[in-house]
């Protein structure tokens, strides 16, 4: 056997081919699998598909390219979870298309960012990130104030995601608008709240994100994509490590 082995690492293009085929057989045996999909994410209960408005949201954080400087991943290692709370669960990303996973951090990761700070503490910062953290080096983007969110083609975009598996009803397509406009909760649409909640569960977060209810800006979006974030899935048993512990 050894004396094959070495004729075998003599001849280099034999040893090459070789090579080649272990790889491949190894190849196939990992990827394959993947190609199925639903058997490698585990449904996890209260992960559900953004709302229009968070959705809106999602599309201004790739638009701004806020996935340069931020992830979206805790890595299940100590001093991630200590800092950010629970690692990652796979099916949490799963209706994110394209995922924001990341690979940078200049700013902290912040897929567990959501209900961790007030609306206007949000405000505040994307308007001014020095005015609340001195030493923030973050680019403003106070605009979004002055811009309104795009609605009127969301329905649209829900219906592509559908296309790559996010489970949106037609019910939810088709009231995509008023459903956006109801979460960010403007005074003359208050009875469509009821409706959106029906459609998108208890837990949704509807009010004015922005603290300006003339319109529905793009500051209002930015905030409730942010201010949902990590927090569909509960995770009784492992609580972020408290402030007293870290030290
Ligand atoms: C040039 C890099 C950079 C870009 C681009 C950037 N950020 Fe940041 N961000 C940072 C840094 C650095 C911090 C930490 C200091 C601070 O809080 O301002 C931060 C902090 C944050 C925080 C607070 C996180 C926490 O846990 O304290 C949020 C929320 C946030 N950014 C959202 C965004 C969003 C949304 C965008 C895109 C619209 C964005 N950032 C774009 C660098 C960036």
């Amino acid at each position: 056997m050894l004396h094959h082995h070495a004729k075998l690492e003599r001849k280099s293009v034999i040893m090459l081919l070789f090579i080649i085929v272990t790889v491949l057989i190894g190849g196939i045996v990992e990827i394959i699998p993947l190609f199925r999909m639903e058997t490698v994410i585990e449904p996890v209960k209260g992960v559900r598909p953004y709302t229009p408005l968070e959705l809106a949201g999602f599309n201004i954080y790739i638009r701004e390219g806020c996935y340069n400087c931020h992830s979206q991943q805790i890595r299940p290692l100590r001093d991630e979870v200590a800092r950010y709370g629970h690692y990652s669960l796979a099916a949490e990303s799963m209706y994110d298309h394209p995922f924001q996973w990341g690979s940078k951090r200049t700013g902290p990761d912040l897929a567990r960012v959501g209900a961790r700070y007030s609306d206007d503490w949000h405000v505040a910062h994307m308007i001014d990130p020095r005015a609340v953290v001195p030493e923030s080096i973050m680019p403003t983007y106070a605009f979004l104030m002055h811009n309104e969110a795009k609605l009127s083609d969301i329905g649209e975009h829900m219906k592509v995601l559908r296309m790559v598996g996010v489970p949106y009803t037609d019910e939810q397509i088709s009231h995509a608008y008023v459903d956006g406009v109801a979460q960010a909760h403007t005074e003359d649409l208050d009875e469509n709240v009821a409706g959106f909640i029906e459609r998108y569960g208890e837990k949704v977060n509807a009010r004015v994100f922005d603290g300006a209810p003339e319109i529905v800006s793009e500051m209002d979006a930015l905030v409730a994509y942010l201010q949902v974030l990590g927090t569909m899935v509960e995770f009784p048993s492992a609580e972020p490590v408290s402030a007293d512990q870290k030290e």
